[in-house]
């Protein structure tokens, strides 16, 4: 597939796999998409299996990322996990603002730009999650959310550090539920948070920022989203817990 920006595919592994499990399924992976070089691919383990997996992934294609960070440095933050810990096992991307957390942590916009901050500051690459819930969408509200949630998100970025953060389009109704976003309803979506960016940046910088869809990607929708000229990756929850279905995921939308 000839893109204009090289896609990025994210395994979000969320609260998932064991230290051990987690190196079975790097191993699968590792096996199954060695010669795949079209692909930026990602995986986010849970904290507890950063250790395995970074070592198994030492010498291979695969790239690591973790699903969330304190925005503070190292200190008396009881149960946070500093960027200093993260690049100890180097970490490459961290999730930020997932909409899990958004509604289970009441994280806000704010808190989730603080934390971009920080992770820029460690030269790690965030990937911050925006989207819209299903009431938001029927009442008519889908744009007005993204555009606060990425404004919010993405304050006080140097355009230096857009270009080195991946935006995550996740709508909350299509999270684990099956329902994925039609083909159309995804590159409006991307298309509206491209010209987002292109007010808060400029034309130069969104052109160059990568957008992922995230919501029940599956081996058989991958190639049509990946197919839209605003999408530029994806971001899978539930079909990256299988060797199987994450590697084919990414065959597919080569
Ligand atoms: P599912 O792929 O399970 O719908 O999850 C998407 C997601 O939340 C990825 O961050």
């Amino acid at each position: 597939m000839n893109k204009e920006r090289k896609l990025i595919i994210a395994g979000n592994w969320k609260m998932n796999k064991t230290a051990a499990e987690a190196l079975d399924l790097v191993n699968g992976l590792k096996r199954e998409l060695a010669s795949v070089k079209e692909v930026d691919i990602v995986v986010c383990p849970p904290f507890t299996a950063l250790d395995a997996v970074s070592k198994a992934i030492l010498d291979s294609n695969l790239r690591l990322g973790a699903q969330n960070m304190s925005e503070n440095g190292f200190g008396a933050y009881t149960g946070e996990i500093a960027a200093g810990m993260l690049k100890e096992f180097s970490v490459r991307f961290v999730i930020l603002g997932h909409s899990e957390r958004r509604q289970y942590q009441k994280e806000p916009d704010a808190l989730i730009s603080k934390k971009a901050l920080a992770v820029h500051a460690a030269a790690l690459k965030p990937i911050v999650c925006v989207g819209e819930t299903l009431a938001e969408r029927e009442g008519g509200r889908t744009e007005q959310v993204l555009e606060t949630q990425v404004t919010g998100s993405l304050d006080g970025l140097s355009k230096e550090q857009m270009v080195e953060t991946v935006v995550a389009y996740e709508p909350v109704w299509a999270i684990g539920t099956g329902k994925t976003a039609t083909t159309e309803q995804a590159q409006s979506a991307h298309a509206f948070i491209r010209g987002v960016l292109v007010r808060m940046f400029d034309d130069t910088v969104a052109r160059r920022v990568r957008i992922q869809y995230g919501g029940s990607v599956k081996p058989s929708n991958a190639r049509e989203l990946m197919s839209q000229p605003d999408v530029d990756g994806a971001l899978v929850g539930g079909a990256s817990l299988e060797v199987r279905s994450f590697a084919d995921i990414i065959k597919n939308s080569i």
